[in-house]
């Protein structure tokens, strides 16, 4: 079966190459062989296949995977052959507080990921897909999805009513405006491109502004919620956006610390966040068991991703490079 290996550490696009591995084991007790059929990209899969984060060589990247369960072995009584299915991002935490080792094992960069045809794992590596959604579709949740809907409701208690800022139109924001729409929240998104804020206007944005165009965007933010800020910032910039999401937060507000688009350290203003007693919440992705309230809430409302563009497997090299132009809005989905 083919699958995609990264080249020689550090690992570039060019280096990415369609090869052909062995068909996985039929699955012991508690595993699972899923027909894997779709994947989707995300800034961290950019990160692994471009070097930024160091993986070994031969590595399978993508962290998300989406397809169908083949065979189920013993013990296996969550899932049945023919089921949908989707991957979750950390193997090792599946409930409650995550374990010392929970974040040692992401498929795509510490383990092998999902850009390949077929898969045999542990059962609880996988839940099941939301009724309805087709298979690219439930590959956008692994990450992005669960990372937006942690943000907002399990690290924070979103409220209708509240207004909740998101950055740029990427996977993990794009999920972030549609699950605070879904919840009767207001929405300022905010981007780099006019005709990319005219579509998250049709998505539901009650305000947008062009964080290119306005530099001062934090205290724009402010200004359109009449002087009382944000309650929720959803941080995917990190350093070079963390002032200007202080400064458009509300007195108490509450900022989750989730991205590195303008890179992993810079200094803060201390004073600004305790002046306005903020809340920053550092945070990884999520566990199983919020992947599966996520998805309940999704089968319950009936939201469904906004996939801008498609690639086929082997051309996942130029799915990356589509991102990296940032030339998608939402996600990028790969039919396997
Ligand atoms: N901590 C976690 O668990 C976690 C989980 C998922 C993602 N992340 C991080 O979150 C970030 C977003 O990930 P993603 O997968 O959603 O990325 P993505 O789909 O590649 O989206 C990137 C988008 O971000 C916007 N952007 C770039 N620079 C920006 C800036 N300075 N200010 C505001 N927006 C900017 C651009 O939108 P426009 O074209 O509209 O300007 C761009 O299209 C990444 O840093 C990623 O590593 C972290």
């Amino acid at each position: 079966m083919k699958a995609i290996r990264t080249g020689a550490a550090p690992s570039t696009l060019d280096a990415l190459e369609l090869v052909d591995i062995d068909e996985p084991q039929a699955p012991g007790p508690g595993e699972i062989t899923v027909a894997l059929k779709a994947s989707s990209l995300n800034y961290h899969d950019y990160a692994v296949v471009t070097g930024m984060i160091p993986a070994e060589q031969g590595r399978i990247p993508m962290s998300d995977g989406a397809g169908e369960v083949t065979a189920v072995g013993e013990g296996v009584s969550e899932f049945a052959v023919g089921d949908a299915v989707v991957s979750t991002f950390f193997p090792d935490w599946l409930d409650g507080d995550p374990p010392t080792s929970a974040f040692r094992r992401v498929p795509g960069d510490g383990i092998d990921g999902y850009a390949r045809e077929a898969v045999t794992a542990p059962a609880s590596w996988f839940t099941h897909a939301p009724a309805g959604y087709s298979h690219a579709e439930a590959a956008t949740l692994t990450c992005a999805g669960l990372t937006a809907w942690r943000a907002l409701f399990v690290d924070y208690a979103l409220k209708p009513g509240d207004t909740v800022l998101v950055q740029g139109t990427g996977g993990v924001s794009i999920f972030a405006l549609q699950f605070a729409k879904a919840a009767g929240a207001r929405a300022i998104a905010t981007s780099s491109s006019d005709e990319k804020l005219e579509r998250v206007r049709a998505l539901g944005a009650d305000h947008t502004i062009n964080y290119k165009e306005v530099e001062a965007w934090g205290p724009k933010a402010l200004e359109l919620t009449g002087g009382r800020g944000v309650d929720c910032v959803v941080e995917v910039g990190g350093p070079g956006t963390l002032d200007q999401s202080m400064l458009a937060a509300r007195v108490g507000g509450h900022i989750a610390l989730i991205g590195v688009l303008t890179g992993v350290a810079g200094p803060v203003q201390t004073a600004l966040l305790f002046s306005k007693n903020l809340t920053v919440q550092g945070l990884t992705v999520g566990s199983r068991a919020m992947q599966q309230a996520m998805i309940a809430a999704i089968e319950a409302n009936g939201t469904k991703p906004v996939v801008s563009d498609s690639f086929a497997l082997a051309d996942l090299a130029d799915a990356f490079r589509h991102q990296e132009a940032n030339r998608h809005f939402g996600k990028i989905a790969v039919e396997i």
